[in-house]
């Protein structure tokens, strides 16, 4: 079975790009198959993975059957990656008040059918949690990683997926499981205070979740990497975020091998 894996939290800014471009590289350069999504419009992700953002198709055009998903493929040497840019903002039109629930399985349905080349599909998504797209990444994934940094809208953004999560699960994918929160940007200097620790603490157990044992440390190396269109391993392998992604990596792999 494909695992299917989107990267969700309730604000902007989390590293659900950097982890997830973490998470597939890693898994590409070590005996997985895994294909990565952009389904944001901002295609942060496929301009690191060197792409002609605006030119290339998206899951939109996949989704209005201008182009077969496997087609979409982009072969880089990070891995296969379907590219993300506005042209995705037309997806909340294709489905509009009268097909609506045509559109709700159709991001799984595509999956699908490019599923079997690969062991994961990772999925990064738009900040917004609300709306078809994020819809569809939920009815799609197996299971979700939240990715957040350690501040206070980060908090109350988790209140947020609890929301969302919970009439996915009922109505369309009772399967669906969240992984993980993964604490980002993380500075000694700036350790969560014992109040919103607390607040993480909670959500996790009240979501049935964990929060991974190492959180992902901040360095500029990250930065710089995306800057340079480089993946994190190539271009910085013994920063303190590589270590800790690679600690991520291996919890992540224990349930979805
Ligand atoms: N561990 C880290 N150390 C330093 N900077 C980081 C780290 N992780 C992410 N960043 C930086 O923080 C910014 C936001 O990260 P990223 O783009 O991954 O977040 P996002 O959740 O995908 O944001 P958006 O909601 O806009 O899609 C980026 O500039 C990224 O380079
Ligand atoms: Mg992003």
């Amino acid at each position: 079975m494909t695992n299917i894996t989107g990267f969700i939290s309730g604000r902007g800014g989390a590293s659900k790009s950097t982890s997830s471009q973490a998470l597939h590289t890693w898994l590409n350069t070590h005996n997985h198959k895994a294909l990565l999504i952009d389904f944001d419009q901002q295609g942060n992700t496929s301009y690191t993975y060197g792409l002609e953002v605006s030119n290339l198709p998206t899951m939109y055009h996949v989704f209005n059957n201008d182009i077969d998903i496997k087609n979409a493929i982009n072969h880089t040497r990070n891995g296969d990656i379907i590219n993300g840019n506005a042209s995705l903002n037309k997806i909340e039109a294709l489905y509009n008040a009268d097909n609506y629930l045509e559109g709700v399985p159709k991001l799984r349905e595509k999956l699908h059918e490019a599923g079997e080349n690969y062991s994961h599909i990772i999925i990064d998504t738009a900040p917004k949690i609300q709306g078809m797209m994020a819809t569809q990444v939920l009815v799609a994934s197996t299971s979700i990683v939240v990715p957040i940094s350690p501040d206070i809208y980060s908090i109350q953004g988790l209140a947020r997926i609890s929301q969302v999560i919970a009439p996915i699960k009922a109505g369309y994918n009772p399967d669906l499981r969240i992984d993980g929160v993964l604490l980002t940007k993380y500075n000694d200097r700036l350790v969560l205070n014992a109040s919103l620790k607390q607040a993480v603490e909670q959500w996790a157990a009240q979501n049935d979740t964990r929060i991974y044992a190492k959180p992902i440390r901040e360095s500029v190396a990250v930065r710089e990497a995306q800057a340079k269109r480089d993946s994190l391993w190539d271009y910085a392998s013994e920063s303190n975020p590589s270590l800790d992604y690679q600690a991520f990596i291996a919890e992540y792999l224990e349930r979805n091998a």
